[in-house]
């Protein structure tokens, strides 16, 4: 019988950083940029990271170098729009794959597909593809956005059950503070992209997940908000002058 020593690796799957156009085109002010998050995993004692910005790859070379010297994994991520709904796609080529068809051609054991926060209310989460798809996704995510008697993650957990698929804890950090309350921690037998997936496929992961407060929960629907941005635009001196000399 072979006998592994696994190692305990701290990971979190689903990060955007301020190369997110997305996030600019929708309004919302500027993110993290990647190597604040790499400072703040080192600081809290992560080992494995993706960035996951929407619909591009996220595999720019100097911040997977600045990673490396701090002894962080990066695995190359994206969160795809894949039939109108968002896919979280790790180690995959740098092209756009549009249908669950085309995706049929890339998945394969050196990549890795995560269902995001499937059960969220927006348009972009994947609710009954999730169903109908079930078979192209190797985990489930718990999302970091629930707080004591609010939970918009139990489906995601009966469902992981129920197909007995692993599910894995990741932030969606848009800002510092929401990196950091909920992540996996994993059991690899080498801290490599193929030990990372290995360790998820095998189910050798485990939640750590901290609930929001109410008013964390209030700050990050604001956040997400774009009127909010604009309100807040306009009401800084500066800009409703600038706004005055425009009008
Ligand atoms: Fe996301």
């Amino acid at each position: 019988m072979t006998v592994y020593n696994y190692k305990t690796v701290k990971a979190d799957f689903h990060i955007h950083n301020q190369f997110d156009y997305m996030e600019k085109h929708f309004g919302i002010p500027v993110l993290p940029h990647p190597c604040e998050y790499i400072d703040m995993a080192v600081e809290k004692g992560f080992q494995v990271l993706s960035f996951t910005n929407h619909g591009l790859l996220f595999d720019d070379p100097a911040t997977f170098e600045y990673a490396r010297k701090n002894n962080i994994l990066l695995i190359p991520g994206e969160e795809a729009f894949i039939e109108n709904k968002h896919v979280l796609l790790y180690n995959f080529p740098r092209q756009h794959i549009n249908t669950f068809s085309e995706l049929k051609k890339y998945v394969g054991k050196k990549r890795l597909v995560i269902a995001p926060h499937p059960f969220f209310p927006g348009k972009f989460c994947l609710k009954d593809k999730l169903f109908q798809y079930i078979d192209f996704f190797d985990a489930i995510e718990h999302c970091h956005f629930h707080a004591p008697g609010f939970n918009l993650n139990k489906k995601a957990i009966e469902v992981a059950r129920k197909y007995d698929l692993p599910l894995v804890g990741s932030s969606d950090a848009h800002t510092l503070q929401q990196f950091g309350k909920t992540y996996s921690l994993l059991k690899v037998k080498e801290l490599s992209i193929k030990g990372v997936f290995d360790a998820i496929r095998a189910q050798r992961v485990e939640i750590q997940t901290t609930p929001l407060s109410l008013w964390e929960i209030i700050r990050y629907y604001l956040y997400s908000r774009r009127w909010v941005h604009k309100l807040r635009k306009i009401s800084r001196p500066g800009n409703r002058n600038e706004k005055k000399e425009r009008d």
